[in-house]
């Protein structure tokens, strides 16, 4: 790191464990994906303010069909899912990881509370301005819900489980498909581990569908979420003092319909080298050369049954669109 803080004449000298960033940390992530090979960036520094007003604008394009097939299948099961996560009459505490704007869950709320269900709402994002417009809506549209924010990292924090509440936890958008499998069962197992046996978990995974579908959601024409992927590198700028050309970058997606993943990367278009002043180092680029950014997995039934069953979760409900290959997938937490 090139910022030191002075040292005192009697404070003995850092070791060279405790000087490098640790991972975790955006200057430890960022050091250690820009020096592998390939190199990589984690999705979840895409939210920043900006990046959570882009991401807000990609669910609302045509081609991204994710989150629109997602919250119709939200409010048509909504009763059936009410009875398949939670036990009749039981108080509800549903925990929202990775809520974003919480468009969907709203809607969610809404059937549910219309039900009769004592609900609580525990929104958890590390976008703190998602959570506020979050908040904001809420407090408007369901001004009865008793919402509970809290700004972390799902993999380094957790709210205390009220005592005396069915715990529901939510994981939308098919997020967990930005995980590859192994870190998908940890962060199962993580989810598992907060919950108490008999606790539910709903999960809304994109499904395998034609390929030509799958692609246009990660590559608008409008642009969005090439944007979207560019201002990882603006952010980068900003907080870790790098100096990336960002013209001297392209968005690019593919799909892999063997494997069922789509990816995006960002490709440098000359030979470069770029440098953080904060990390005090620089990293070489070729021609052509790419960043690979994200990872969405699409899922069959097959996959869902065995990342659950290996986190100590049991399918309870399979709610599948019948247009378009989604699901909507209630889980029991195993004792
Ligand atoms: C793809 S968006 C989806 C938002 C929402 N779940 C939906 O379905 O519309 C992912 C959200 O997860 C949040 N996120 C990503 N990584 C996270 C992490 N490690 N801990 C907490 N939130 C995270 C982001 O800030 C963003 O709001």
């Amino acid at each position: 790191m090139s910022k030191r803080r002075p040292m005192l004449a009697c404070e003995p000298a850092p070791s060279p464990e405790e000087e490098r960033p640790q991972p975790g940390t955006l200057a430890g992530d960022v050091l250690a994906g820009l020096s592998a090979t390939p190199k990589r960036l984690s999705s979840k520094y895409f939210y920043d303010a900006q990046g959570s007003r882009l991401f807000e604008r990609i669910m609302r394009l045509p081609s991204y069909y994710p989150t629109r097939v997602e919250a119709r299948m939200l409010r048509r099961h909504a009763r059936d899912l009410l009875h398949a996560l939670a036990p009749t009459g039981a108080a509800v505490e549903l925990l929202e990881l990775g809520s974003g704007d919480g468009r969907k869950t709203l809607a969610l709320c809404r059937a549910w509370l219309k039900a009769g269900a004592s609900l609580s709402y525990r929104p958890m994002d590390i976008s703190a301005q998602a959570l506020d417009r979050l908040g904001q809506r809420m407090a408007k549209q369901l001004p009865d819900l008793a919402v509970h924010p809290l700004c972390g990292d799902y993999f380094q924090t957790w709210p205390i489980p009220r005592a005396g509440r069915h715990q529901v936890a939510l994981f939308l958008g098919s997020n967990l498909g930005n995980f590859a499998e192994t870190e998908a069962v940890r962060f199962l197992r993580r989810v598992r581990a907060h919950l108490r046996a008999g606790d539910s978990l709903l999960l809304g995974l994109d499904l395998r569908k034609d390929p030509h579908t799958v692609l246009a959601a990660y590559n608008d024409p409008e642009g969005v979420t090439a944007a979207f992927n560019l201002n990882l590198l603006r952010r980068l700028n900003r907080e870790l003092g790098m100096d990336f050309a960002l013209d001297a970058f392209r968005h690019y997606a593919s799909y892999c319909p063997l494997q069922g993943v789509a990816r995006s990367f960002l490709v440098s278009q000359a030979a470069q080298a770029v440098h953080s002043t904060v990390l005090g180092t620089g990293f070489h680029f070729a021609r052509g050369e790419v960043i690979y950014t994200e990872q969405s997995q699409k899922y069959d039934q097959a996959a869902v049954q065995s990342l659950t069953a290996q986190s100590g979760f049991a399918v309870h409900s399979w709610f599948e669109d019948p247009e378009l290959p989604y699901a909507l997938v209630a889980c029991r937490a195993l004792g």
